[in-house]
């Protein structure tokens, strides 16, 4: 019987990179208690995590901008590091709601880096993103590269908190990691989880596998005039269970005590871009369907061009990509075939 390792708490965790990640936790012997108030997400994606690893995580819903049962929770839980998914991520929602996502993107965080100090729980993950970097002026990108301002207040909410997470490690007893993701696609292969736009996706891949499953007449690609081969912008799209596991990997460091300082940054990529054309060739090839598209104008807000230079990650995470942009179209659309 393998030891069960340090207690974790995943907020977001019935989210779509959080079941993953719960997942992966599970299958690394790690306990694990999620927070979700199921605003973004279905308590049957508990269901799934408990199919696949055969351990059903424990689970608490309520909302974390309720400051008194934050503080609740860590006096009742015994908890060795937090993952912080929960947030909203709608970049264009963001644009119209601004201090929705203020309030429900940094007034949580805060709550939770507070109890955290408090309970003396030391280790943070914080879900951040390569947004931070806007239109990086060097590609690929490393962590080094400027941060840019802002596009949408989404984006900002990435950029005030991890300058929150800097200021806050400089202080407390706090051993922090900013994950920087690049763009999450795919599903689990168990086909058992995976992502759950609700309403009309805003991202690609959903959009790309609801428009083959008929569920949307076709996709639009937004322009095809960038100075970039085919015309159509370019994006690392990175499997969310190699995602998943770049978690593990950070927690793994931080449990470790071999974090060099006590906030890091890293770039969780594949460190191949991949144009939205190629990325419709591609997902053509793994399902054997033929998209329906046409092209339209640009996406206002969007980059040409974002591609992760992953060497940090390799190296200090002991950690890199393992799967190919076809396995995560391939799972994608296997899970977009499973949903009735
Ligand atoms: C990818 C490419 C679009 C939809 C955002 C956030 C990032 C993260 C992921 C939350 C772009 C094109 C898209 C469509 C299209 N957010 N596209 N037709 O904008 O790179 O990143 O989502 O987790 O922080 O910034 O991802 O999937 O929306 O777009 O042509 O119907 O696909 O123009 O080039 P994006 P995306």
């Amino acid at each position: 019987m393998k030891k069960v390792k340090s207690k974790i708490l995943v907020t977001g965790g019935l989210g779509f990179i959080g079941s993953h990640t719960v997942v992966e936790l599970q299958n690394e012997g790690f306990e694990v208690v999620i927070i979700d108030d199921l605003s973004n997400s279905k308590i049957e994606v508990l269901d799934g995590i408990t199919s696949i690893s055969g351990k059903k995580p424990e689970f608490v819903q309520f909302d974390l901008k309720d400051k008194k049962l934050v503080k609740q929770f860590f006096e009742n839980h015994k908890i060795e590091g937090v993952i912080h998914f929960a947030a909203s991520k709608a970049v264009g929602e963001s644009v119209e709601k601004p201090l929705l996502y203020y309030e429900n993107n940094i007034a949580t965080l805060v709550f939770i880096l507070q109890e955290m100090v408090k309970n003396k729980v030391k280790n943070f993950i914080f879900s951040s993103s390569c947004t931070v970097y806007g239109q990086a002026d060097e590609l690929p990108i490393t962590e080094n590269a400027p941060i840019k301002p802002a596009e949408s207040p989404y984006g900002n909410t990435k950029q005030i908190g991890e300058e929150i997470l800097k200021d806050t490690a400089k202080v407390e007893d706090l051993n922090i990691i900013a994950l920087r993701y690049f763009n999450p696609i795919g599903a689990h292969k168990s086909t058992k989880i995976g992502e759950l736009p609700i309403g009309v996706p805003q991202n690609l891949i959903p959009f790309v596998t609801q428009t083959a499953a008929g569920i949307r007449k076709e996709l639009s690609v937004f322009g095809d005039d960038y100075p970039t081969p085919d015309g159509t912008a370019i994006r690392d799209y990175i499997h969310v269970v190699d995602l998943a596991k770049a978690h593990v990997s950070a927690l793994n460091r931080l449990l470790g005590n071999q974090n060099k300082t006590n906030f890091e940054t890293f770039n969780v990529g594949t460190g191949k871009g991949s144009s939205v054309l190629e990325v419709i060739n591609a997902f053509e090839k793994v399902s054997g369907k033929k998209l329906n598209y046409k092209i339209v104008g640009r996406r206002e807000g969007d980059i040409t061009s974002a591609y992760a230079d992953t060497t940090l990650a390799n190296r200090e995470l002991g950690w890199r990509s393992k799967l190919s942009l076809e396995d995560a179209l391939d799972a994608a659309w296997k899970w977009q075939v499973k949903q009735v």
